[in-house]
């Protein structure tokens, strides 16, 4: 992915610890320097023993030391941290993180750390044991504490046949969030610590016989871009994922997997009453085929028979009628999405505000659809609408970035609820 026009050339420092998962990370190296950045890779002598100094150098253009000692006239140890726009440690190892807690100097990957201004974003992989270790889980604190980002690891297959917490989130999970972080260095704070948060993403497919289905063309980054920022502000998060067209699942994420309207409508009815944030960001087919046929549609001779639709239930309007009924605590917080065009009724905005008055949910975010905007894209913009009447506007940028200043309203929202 090139970098768009006039986007910033940033000095990005990749920090390698010395885990298997230190592969990994050549995909991320690979995503800064397409997007155009000036990266320096500093890997621990132990990382070297996963990737080659040579493998690093031909992914970053760059030369690649590891000793404080190696090129002391350039005076790396001082120079490399200053620079740096911002520091990504991947794979955060157990040692790596003790070492940084305690301010070590003895490799240029610590002592950049000590003269580093930027946001500094560990990535942690390691053994679920050791991730869970008093000694580590104090540590995390203590980076935290002190204004790094430490990202909770995804869980699933580890080295070897064992599954767990530990799991170094994916390649493309990182850039995103390293991305995040250049354009928003406070975007994951941990602010939503212990909120349960619900989320629908992707679009529904109503089936009309055993292989073919009505479907949309929604991506899923959007709600998916939600669910990653909110796990890694500290949320517990499920998501409730229909059909999408983007890769992995974000980190520390329940996945819920669905296809047709009705069994998402059953997942987030059935969920809601123990959330505390309701976020409907998929694309419900609003109608579905009346029956489905058992075996395959011939094409036959007769030609195409008409498809008889019936209308799908509202899940939004369901959930907000359930909160009416007390089905749903009064405290939980419910979120819809908008997309639209426009048209002789009235401009996008217009209709946001009479979806948001329509649908009775606490926060509307509306987007600005066709001619390639929003859907499918990896960028978005358009307003975030309160029922308190506030209109914010989200200017032109990631699905991420747009996904924490929805998130801040949510944030904002949710100490008014827990009274
Ligand atoms: N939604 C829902 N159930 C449906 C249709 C939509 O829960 N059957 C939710 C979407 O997830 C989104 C919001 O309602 O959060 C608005 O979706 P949208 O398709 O824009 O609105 P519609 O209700 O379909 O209204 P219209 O067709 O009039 O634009």
């Amino acid at each position: 992915m090139a970098s768009a026009p006039g986007a910033e050339r940033r000095h990005i420092v990749v920090g390698v610890g010395g885990g298997i998962a230190a592969y990994k990370v050549c995909s991320v190296i690979r995503h800064f320097t397409e997007a155009g950045h000036d990266v320096r890779v500093i890997p621990t002598r132990s990382a070297l023993r996963f990737v080659g100094a040579a493998t690093f150098e031909a992914l970053s253009g760059n030369p690649v030391t590891t000793e404080v000692f190696d090129n002391v006239d350039e005076v790396a140890h001082v120079a490399l941290g200053r620079q740096a726009d911002l520091v990504v440690i991947a794979p955060a190892t157990a040692d790596l993180m003790a070492r940084a807690v305690a301010g070590r100097a003895d490799d240029l990957l610590t002592a950049t750390l000590l003269t580093a201004h930027c946001p500094v974003l560990f990535v942690p992989a390691m053994h679920t044991e050791m991730w869970e270790h008093p000694a580590t889980v104090a540590n995390v604190a203590v980076l935290r504490s002190r204004g790094a980002t430490v990202l909770t690891p995804a869980s699933g297959r580890l080295t070897g046949a064992d599954t767990g917490a530990g799991r170094l989130p994916e390649p493309t999970e990182i850039g995103l969030l390293s991305d995040l972080l250049l354009a928003r260095p406070d975007a994951l704070v941990r602010d939503l610590a212990g909120v349960r948060v619900l989320i629908s993403a992707g679009g529904t497919r109503e089936a009309l016989d055993p292989v073919r289905y009505l479907g949309n063309h929604s991506s899923g980054k959007q709600g998916y871009a939600l669910a990653r920022v909110a796990a890694q502000r500290g949320a517990e998060v499920t998501l409730v994922s229909g059909a999408v067209s983007q890769p992995g699942e974000p980190a520390a994420v329940d996945v819920v997997h669905i296809d047709s309207a009705r069994e998402l409508s059953e997942e987030m009815t059935a969920r809601a009453p123990a959330a505390d944030v309701v976020i409907m960001a998929a694309a419900v087919a609003d109608f579905r085929p009346v029956g489905v046929a058992g075996a395959k549609i011939k094409k036959g001779d007769a030609g195409p028979a008409p498809i008889e639709l019936t209308t799908n239930p509202d899940i939004l309007a369901g959930l907000v009628r359930a909160r009416a009924a007390g089905e749903i605590p009064a405290r939980t917080i419910i979120v819809g999405f908008a997309a639209e065009t426009g048209d002789a009724d009235g401009g996008v905005l217009d209709h946001g505000r009479a979806k948001l008055r329509r649908k009775g949910c606490d926060l509307l975010v509306v987007n600005a659809v066709g001619e390639g905007r929003a859907f499918g894209t990896d960028d978005n913009t358009g307003w975030i609408l309160t029922a308190a009447g506030t209109e914010t506007g989200v200017p032109y940028g990631s699905k991420t970035l747009m996904a924490s200043r929805i998130l801040d309203e949510v944030a904002a929202s949710v100490p008014d609820r827990q009274d």
